[in-house]
Formats: structure tokens, sequence, C-alpha cells
């Protein structure tokens, strides 16, 4: 029987990434938690019924946040912790998602039965770069579009170092943005993605910035998790895989937002605002818009173009995942229909008016 070690276990993949672990294993999991608060439990409640679990609070900004744990017995770890915000700062990207990433490798390094440590990055972790990307490490020569980007970046590379001088068995998985729960386009966290559908839905933002046949690769938790609990095994290699859609399965920009609309139209209460479909428009218009703006206080637009401002420049940045490492290392891989997908997510979002409605 092994020994699991997941950080950021109570975050929205860490959850899923535990429940498919305890399903497909008989292993032992310890999940490790930011904050011991007992309210936070609640999100672990299905979990914890299973006595092969355990809670332990670790902050990864701790000196040594990993000290409760018996590493002699850890035989897998997956590192979900992070602060996943596009607008996070500099102090705090590099204390939780580079200096903590540094600190599990350091745990890493005492776990003399490890078979796996799998991180979980972004496909961002490419930063400015355009054109194919491959599952190998990245240099920083391209730049980033936020500090969150950077710090994916900053992570992987202290990581991959730390693996080549301690010949740690080393998985690092860049994750698409995830949408929905499953092909039902059921929404179980909300991010950058829905909150910008929110916007144009409301007719809060008109202007989308970016190139319309810029792919966006998009995919669900199931996949998500099962492609974790997969790349956690001892018997696939380790390295590095974009645990995406392949270029194929990939949709443009344009034809996304077209589709998003298509499923908000259906709805009387979104004809009835007669809104337009927003205009795309350079990365120099926007800029000037969200400074013209910059005098509005609190209104909802000021809010709506600082919640696009942190990721419109990667709206430009077209890019294609090359996942034939994935699909080698995973031949059952399920296909992304990211059409579907995504009208499957708007026909939630609609119908449960963003959340605020039982659907
Ligand atoms: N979801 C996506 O679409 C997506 C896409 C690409 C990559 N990823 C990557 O996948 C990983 C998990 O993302 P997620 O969507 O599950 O994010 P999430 O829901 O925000 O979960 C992040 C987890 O990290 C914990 N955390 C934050 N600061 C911490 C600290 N100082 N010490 C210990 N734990 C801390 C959070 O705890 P608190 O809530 O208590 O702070 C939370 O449990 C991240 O590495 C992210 O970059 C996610």
């Amino acid at each position: 029987m092994g020994h699991i070690l997941i950080t950021g276990a109570d975050g929205y993949l860490g959850r899923q990434v535990a429940a498919r672990l305890l399903r497909d294993t008989d292993d032992r999991l310890t999940l490790t938690v930011r904050t011991a608060d007992p309210g936070r439990r609640a999100a672990l409640a299905d979990l914890l019924d299973d006595r092969r679990v355990d809670v332990v609070p670790a902050d990864v900004r701790d000196a040594d946040p990993f000290a409760a744990v018996d590493a002699a017995g850890v035989t897998t770890i997956v590192h979900a912790a992070a602060v996943t915000a596009f607008n996070v700062d500099a102090p705090t990207a590099l204390a939780v998602n580079v200096e903590g990433t540094a600190k599990v490798a350091a745990f890493a390094r005492r776990c003399p039965r490890l078979t796996r440590l799998l991180a979980l990055s972004t496909l961002f972790a490419a930063g400015r770069r355009t054109g194919t990307v491959t599952e190998t490490r990245h240099d920083d020569t391209a730049g980033f579009v936020n500090h969150y980007e950077w710090s994916k970046w900053a992570a992987e590379r202290r990581l991959l170092t730390e693996a080549d001088a301690a010949g740690l068995p080393l998985t690092v998985a860049r994750l698409a943005t995830i949408v929905a729960e499953d092909g039902t386009g059921t929404v179980g966290q909300y991010n950058a993605f829905h909150n910008t559908l929110k916007l144009f839905c409301y007719g809060l933002l008109s202007l989308m910035p970016g190139d319309p046949k810029t792919p966006l690769y998009l995919a669900t938790a199931e996949f998500t998790a099962r492609g974790l609990a997969h790349l956690a095994r001892p018997d696939v290699p380790s390295g590095i895989y974009h645990l995406a859609p392949a270029p194929e399965e990939a949709a443009p920009l344009g034809e996304l937002v077209d589709l998003a609309f298509d499923v908000f139209e259906r709805d009387p209460g979104f004809r009835r605002r007669r809104l337009l479909r927003p205009a795309f428009c350079d990365i120099d218009g926007f800029r000037d818009l969200v400074e013209g703006t910059r005098g509005f206080g609190a209104s909802p637009m000021r809010q709506a173009l600082d919640s696009v401002s942190p990721f419109a420049e990667q709206m430009f940045l077209a890019k294609d995942f090359d996942s034939t490492r994935l699909r080698t290392a995973w031949p059952a891989a399920p296909a992304t229909d990211t059409r579907r997908l995504v009208e499957a997510t708007c026909t939630h979002l609609v119908t449960t008016r963003f959340g605020r409605r039982a659907p």
C-alpha cells in the first residue's frame, strides 16, 4: 500500500484528484490544507468518511510546512497548492507558488520511497511565446503576461533543477483552463473564463481584447483529474506533459464567443437586453480604454475591465500546445469537443444565472 500526500487538497483540483485516487488506488492519503479552520473541513467532508484519509495543516509559506508528515512512508506527492488568481501580486506569487513549491521539492528529497512527485502547472507557463509549444522546459526569454504565469514558470524551473540534482521522479502536468465538471457543462469553480462571459451576458463589456483566431485550450475537471491520477502512477514515465486537448481539438476565440452568444440569445431575458455581440479590439485599444476609465472609481465597468486586464494580452498570443507525449503515455485520454463543451457550459451559466439559481 502506498501513501499519497496532496497539497492544496481543499482546492478545486486537490479535491477532485483526492477523490479519484481514493477510488482508483488502495493507498493512504494525507491531505494538506493551508488553514486548520474547521469551517474549511466541510469542503473535504466526502473524503473524510474514508479511514485511509487524514488532514494535516501545512501553509507552504512556513519554514518547514510538512514537518508533521512522516516522510518515510510517502510514495507519491501531488502538489496542487498555489495562488491561482491571474492578478496575484509578485511577492505573494513568489512566496507561495515559487518558494512554496521549492519546499515541496525539499520535502520530496526526504521521502526515500517516493515514486512520483506530480506538480500541477499551467499551459500559461509558456508566457508570451507563440507558435508550437512543446512538452519541454521553457526559458523565460518570451516574458510573461502576469505574475501568475511567471510564478508557475519559475516553480517549474525550481522543480526541474531540484529533480536533476536529486534524481526526483518529477512530473510536471501543464493544465488547460477548466471550464466545467464534465461534458454536462456544470460549473464547479468560476474563473476568468466564466467571469468574462458574465460581463458579456449582462452588457458590462462590449469589447473583447484578442485575436479571434487565437485557439483556446479548455478542459473539464473530469478529464484533468483522470489524467492527473494516470500521470501519478509509478509505471508512467516522468517528465513534462501538456494535460490538455490536442491542437486539433482546441477552438478559436472568435468562434467560441459567437457560440456563447448563440446560447445567450436563446434566453428571453438576454434577448430583452438587446445586447450586441462584442467587437474584437487590439491590445492598444483595450489598454487605452483601461487607462481612460482609471478615474471612474469602483464602477461596474471599471471592475469588468480590471477582471479582464490581467490575461487580455494572452488572447493575442496564438499557441499550439503539442501533447504527443501525453497521448503516448495516456493512450486512453478522452477526446475533447471544445465547441460542445462551451455550448454546454454556457447553457449551464444561463440556466443558473451564473450560479445564483439551482439548475
Ligand atoms: N483550475 C484550473 O483551471 C487550472 C488551470 C491550470 C492550472 N491549474 C493549476 O492547478 C493547481 C490547482 O488549482 P485549483 O484550480 O485547484 O486552485 P484553487 O481551487 O485555488 O486551489 C488552490 C489550493 O491551494 C491552497 N493554497 C493557497 N495558498 C496556500 C499556501 N500558502 N499554503 C498551502 N496551500 C495554499 C488553497 O488553499 P486556500 O483556499 O485555503 O488558500 C487551495 O486549497 C494550481 O497549481 C493551478 O495553478 C489550475
